[in-house]
């Protein structure tokens, strides 16, 4: 049976949920099924109209019973102060269901990230979410250098060993290049193999 991976993300501006869809094509490319969700938003819209927020993509809302269906998850964060955002965190929180029942144990667990400068928390922002991993008992799957274009010093990216990523700029007005795109897509590639192994 192919691995069912779910990417679970939050996006204010669309560069996560960009990313999103290019990590997708990765898993999907080794042969594992992937569903796309997003958490709930907790800004009201108001706020989020003053923040200029574009409106949402229509994938579906997660909710904790749902993420428990797959065998892996893959988490996609913009960065707040170095951390998740609130939302993410919001969604993390009202899983102490599962936390209870065990039902994340032995699962694969990976990161991909959107920051908007360089230090803004490429690498921090990913290790915001491993008390959570931890806690539910999930297996960390890290990008590694498995995609020799981390190391590439000559065109500006986002991406480290923790997970794929992107720089948003601080006005949000640079989107994921195609590099960045196609370190998502050898991400999601990555994790799928990894993710077969450990639901085996
Ligand atoms: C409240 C707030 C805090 C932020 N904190 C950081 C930060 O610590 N480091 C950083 O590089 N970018 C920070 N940003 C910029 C976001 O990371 C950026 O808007 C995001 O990566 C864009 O992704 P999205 O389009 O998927 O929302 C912050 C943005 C907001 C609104």
């Amino acid at each position: 049976m192919p691995a069912k991976i779910a990417i679970v993300y939050y996006s204010l501006y669309g560069h996560v949920a960009t990313m999103a869809k290019s990590v997708a094509k990765g898993v999907e490319a080794a042969g594992a099924t992937c569903d796309i969700y997003q958490v709930a938003e907790t800004l009201s819209d108001e706020i989020l109209g003053k923040m200029g927020a574009p409106p949402k993509q229509d994938h579906p809302i997660i909710t904790p019973d749902k993420m428990a269906e797959y065998d892996g998850v893959l988490f996609g964060l913009s960065g707040r102060f170095g951390a998740m955002p609130a939302q993410i965190k919001t969604f993390m929180d009202s899983c102490g269901g599962l936390w209870q029942k065990g039902a994340m144990t032995g699962k694969a667990a990976g990161t991909f990230t959107s920051v908007a400068t360089l230090g803004g928390g490429q690498e921090s922002v990913n290790m915001s979410c491993f008390s959570f991993f931890s806690h539910q008992g999930m297996c960390f799957v890290p990008l590694g250098y498995t995609d020799p274009q981390v190391f590439n010093l000559e065109e500006i990216h986002g991406a480290s060993p923790y997970g794929s990523g992107t720089f948003a700029n601080g006005d949000g007005s640079r989107m994921p290049s195609e590099l960045e795109l196609s370190i998502c897509e050898n991400h999601g590639k990555h994790f799928a193999t990894i993710t077969a192994k450990l639901a085996a």
